[in-house]
């Protein structure tokens, strides 16, 4: 099977992140921070081992500010829930957002009355940064954007965007879930006061895996509370973190093979990665083009996108194309509307039922690529009879 579905969970992964996993589960599948003896110490170990690395890795300065979730979302919701909003506030956000973010921020809306700005980027992920600053009013308090569209692969400039909030002093929140692992992020440098992203994506763990980072200047209130293993014997919620956003028993196994899945991206280097994802992405392009009817979104150049490529071919239903790509090719990609119903409306593609999405990872090939390109002609031709 090719797989081309790298922006939906990254597969296969390093062989160490399964071999943690079962190392875990078999070695000391204990309840970490739920009791003193050693296993759970062991497996508490691991864990916090797992934050510092995170914390490195993204720049943020205390390890503690690390909030393991079970996925993005969660994350994404975590972070946008607790920041207490209230009527009256304003958010401003893009419409690439995924609906991990779309959603939160509209019930907010609906509920709160909160006032949402969705700013519009050029296809190749350009922000026109004035028309942002003019967008920002006395009650703005938040800028969400996305650092890549998982429907066009366009990469957003997340530090000049950092750099304006700082200078409003707007809380400034990022969805890495399609970078993390592939492009470099800095919270500090780069202005980010709230990141969340997944952990089964370009950071090679398990899915279960995911990760809300909080800068020191950020309060949250706990969308879910319970037991946290400390100060049980108080009724609210401790008011440190981790434990004021980590209620109940942390996936252990996934946190230790997204260990490895860093540990895996730090030996193989971020360059290294995004230089091969870019090449496979600009061969496909290249061959992509050149077939008649078929039509490429997002950045034409292969410097402003991630390994992400959503096209139709005119006149065929782009879940047909995914399921005979499936069926006779063996190819798997993902069509359809990807989570991210206004993104299509930005390219046009929601009445046609979406697009076809291909995404590529570190393990994929060249070779890989070809083939596809020659199926997609293969199939257009088919149709063509
Ligand atoms: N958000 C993931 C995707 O784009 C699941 O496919």
């Amino acid at each position: 099977m090719i797989y081309f579905d790298q922006a939906a969970s990254s597969f296969p992964k390093p062989k160490e992140v399964a071999e943690a996993v079962a190392e875990a589960i078999n070695e000391y599948g204990a309840n970490p921070g739920r009791g003193g003896h050693t296993l759970a110490n062991k497996a508490a170990a691991k864990i916090y081992d797992t934050r510092v690395k995170l914390a490195n890795f993204f720049g943020l300065h205390n390890p503690r500010h690390v909030i393991f979730t079970q996925n993005a979302t969660a994350a994404l919701n975590q972070g946008i829930l607790g920041l207490s909003l209230e009527s009256g506030d304003h958010i401003i956000t893009t419409s690439y957002e995924h609906n991990s973010v779309r959603r939160p921020l509209e019930y907010l809306k609906r509920v709160k009355g909160i006032e949402i700005t969705y700013i519009e980027p050029t296809s190749n992920g350009e922000i026109n940064f004035e028309q942002l600053e003019y967008s920002i009013k006395p009650t703005t308090k938040l800028l969400i954007v996305t650092h890549g569209s998982n429907l066009t692969g366009a990469i957003i400039p997340i530090e000049k965007l950092g750099a304006i909030a700082k200078k409003k002093n707007l809380i400034f929140m990022v969805d890495a879930s399609q970078t993390a692992g592939i492009l470099p992020i800095n919270m500090t440098e780069m202005g980010i006061d709230l990141l969340a992203f997944a952990g089964h994506k370009g950071l090679m763990g398990p899915q279960g895996t995911g990760a809300l980072l909080v800068n020191n200047n950020i309060e949250l209130k706990p969308i879910v509370t319970g037991g946290t293993g400390r100060q049980s014997e108080q009724i609210e919620q401790p008011s440190e973190l981790p434990e004021r956003l980590e209620s109940g028993t942390l996936n252990t196994p996934g946190i230790v093979g997204l260990l490895e899945g860093l540990k895996f991206i730090e030996k193989t280097g971020l360059d290294q990665i995004f230089k091969h994802e870019q090449t496979l992405t600009e061969v496909c392009l290249t061959g992509l083009n050149k077939i008649e009817g078929v039509r490429i979104y997002g950045p034409d150049i292969a410097s402003n996108r991630l390994a992400v490529i959503s096209f139709n071919i005119e006149g065929i239903d782009s879940q047909e194309v995914a399921m005979i790509l499936d069926q006779h090719y063996q190819i798997a990609v993902r069509a359809g509307l990807h989570c991210s119903p206004l993104a299509h409306q930005s390219i046009g593609t929601v009445e046609i039922g979406g697009t076809l999405r291909a995404s590529f990872g570190i393990y994929n090939t060249l070779e890989e690529v070809e083939k596809f390109v020659q199926a997609i002609e293969e199939i257009r031709a088919g149709y063509l009879i």
